[in-house]
């Protein structure tokens, strides 16, 4: 088993200078920018020279709804993506139904391929997911992980874990993971956001690791979103019962769009997160 996952010494390498390229992405003048190092680095992470705009391999887990609005939204925005999941009939179905830069990987060869790891996994199957890609023996170590995970009770509302959150759970089951929680709140369909600039949707995001907060929000700035850095992942429960009260306002037969108040807040803010 552990053999399967050998390549992390790579990786870590790979990731260390995607975040970098993810914080200062080459300029547009920078014509002699190489991605110097391995062969493999040249291979996963593209610089477009014109636009400076950096292209990621995004591996999915999962080949439910979720994963599959979210590999086609990517892949159209020039990411190149790999789903994988327990049922590769499934994951070579979506790859071939999106088709273009939608690849289906085997879950043991998944982690060496990607440079982020999205989790779209139902809660009760999360364990499992994540120990068919290596993560409990350190397949993603030093990887950017997204966790979507809702582990609500859909007929309550109410988050099914007592204390902690899925996210939480993703870090404990994956050594030196980078986990950050996003993407959970708003239904795959949304995605890419074409509307107008100022109704773009807010997507919330909170995790430790700066560089694995940087490209989350480089991939939720390409679905269209702007993110936002809400703390560490700590806060990740917070973000989860978020999708419970918003589950809520619904089964009361309301928009919860309506239901959180409308601040400016530069109002309340001299100076604003970033966004
Ligand atoms: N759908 C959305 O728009 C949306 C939006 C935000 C967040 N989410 C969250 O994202 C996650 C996925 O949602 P979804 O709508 O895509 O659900 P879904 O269509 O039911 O897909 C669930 C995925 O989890 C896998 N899975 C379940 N149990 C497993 C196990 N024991 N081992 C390995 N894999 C297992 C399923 O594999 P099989 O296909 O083989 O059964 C499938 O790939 C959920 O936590 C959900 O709350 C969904």
């Amino acid at each position: 088993m552990v053999d399967q996952f050998d390549g992390r010494a790579d990786m870590a390498i790979r990731h260390e200078r995607l975040a970098r390229s993810l914080d200062h992405p080459p300029s547009i003048a920078d014509r002699s920018y190489r991605p110097v190092g391995t062969i493999v680095l040249a291979f996963s992470l593209v610089i477009h020279r014109h636009t400076g705009a950096v292209n990621v391999n995004v591996g999915i887990l999962g080949t439910g709804t979720l994963a599959k609005a979210l590999a086609r939204a990517w892949s159209t925005t020039g990411h190149n993506v790999c789903i994988t999941g327990r049922d590769m009939v499934k994951a070579g179905f979506i790859a071939r139904e999106i088709g273009g830069a939608v690849e289906a990987v085997a879950p043991a060869d998944f982690a060496a391929q990607v440079d982020v790891v999205v989790v779209a996994i139902a809660w009760e199957g999360l364990a499992e997911a994540l120990g068919l890609i290596g993560a409990p023996v350190g397949s993603l170590s030093g990887i950017p992980v997204i966790d979507c995970t809702n582990a609500v009770d859909y007929a309550t509302g109410e988050l099914k874990p007592e204390s902690g959150s899925a996210a939480e759970l993703v870090a404990s089951i994956a050594p030196n993971a980078h986990v950050v929680k996003a993407l959970h709140l708003f239904a795959g369909t949304s995605w890419p956001y074409k509307g107008p600039p100022l109704s773009a949707p807010v997507v919330a995001v909170c995790g430790d690791e700066p560089s694995a907060l940087q490209c989350a929000s480089t991939l939720i700035t390409d679905l269209g979103a702007k993110p936002a850095k809400v703390g560490g992942l700590n806060s990740a429960r917070q973000l989860e019962e978020a999708a419970g009260f918003v589950m809520r306002v619904v089964m009361a037969g309301f928009n919860p769009r309506f239901a959180v108040p409308d601040v400016n807040p530069t109002a309340h803010s001299p100076e604003p997160a970033a966004r």
